[in-house]
């Protein structure tokens, strides 16, 4: 079950993974909007029985030095990023809790555990998003359901194709900085998705799983 913006971007992927053979469903919403997260869950679980796995993936950022932010642009992304996130794990928490069983896996960012002048609010919500996971795996381990964290360091995409354009020499300087000495793409985080939204990872709970080509381990 997809969840986005509504838009062009949420019917394309719904028709991509129809074509592959993949049943998928979708639902347009706001992830800041709580309501809207209820209903999305409400519509899951009549739709299909029940919420296995929760992904928190939306997230925005806009760069600037931090005493130019308007009031209205650090909401928006802290709203997005960290509130959105909270709403979508609070709406699966009951019927997780009736099945006995969940995952949640949020994407956070490498700008959680460092970061850079121009990213305060972004870093201030993946930040928060870290601190989240890990209070909600101490509150939820006991409804049997799981809360991890991935942390993706530079991954090429819509988000991040902006920064190239924000900030010049960025995109050489990320492979210059990165031991595996390229960008990641988002199949990079195929692997550590499967592993927590399955058995493997059934004693994992609270967890920060980096996957940033060595970013974060370099000086
Ligand atoms: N690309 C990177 O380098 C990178 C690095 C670290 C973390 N991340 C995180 O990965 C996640 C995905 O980002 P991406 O790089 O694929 O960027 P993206 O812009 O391609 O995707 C972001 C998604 O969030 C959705 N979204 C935005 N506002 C929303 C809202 N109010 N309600 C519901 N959905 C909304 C967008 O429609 C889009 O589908 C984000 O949480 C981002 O912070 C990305």
């Amino acid at each position: 079950m997809l969840a986005d913006l509504p838009g062009e971007r949420l019917d394309a992927l719904g028709a991509e993974l129809r074509a592959t053979g993949v049943k998928s469903d979708a639902i347009a919403l706001q992830v800041e909007n709580r309501e809207a997260c209820a209903n999305a869950v409400a519509a899951a679980v009549a739709r299909h029985g029940g919420v296995d796995v929760l992904i928190n993936c939306a997230g925005v950022n806009t760069r600037m030095r931090p005493e130019l932010y308007a009031e209205e642009e650090w909401d928006r992304i802290v709203d997005i990023n960290l509130k959105g996130t909270f709403n979508m794990c609070q709406a699966v928490h009951a019927p997780m809790t009736l099945a006995g069983k969940g995952k949640i896996i949020n994407i956070g960012s490498i700008l959680a555990l460092a970061s850079n002048a121009v990213t305060a609010a972004y870093s201030a919500s993946k930040g928060g998003v870290l601190q989240l996971t890990r209070s909600l795996a101490c509150a939820w381990a006991a409804d049997g359901i799981t809360v991890n964290v991935i942390q993706p360091g530079w991954i090429d995409t819509a988000l991040s194709r902006q920064a190239r354009v924000d900030i010049p020499g960025h995109a050489e300087r990320v492979v210059a900085t990165t031991p595996l000495a390229r960008w990641g793409e988002p199949e990079d985080l195929i692997g550590s998705t499967l592993f927590l939204a399955s058995a493997a990872s059934d004693f994992v709970t609270g967890a920060s799983l980096v996957v940033d080509g060595g970013v974060t381990a370099h000086i």
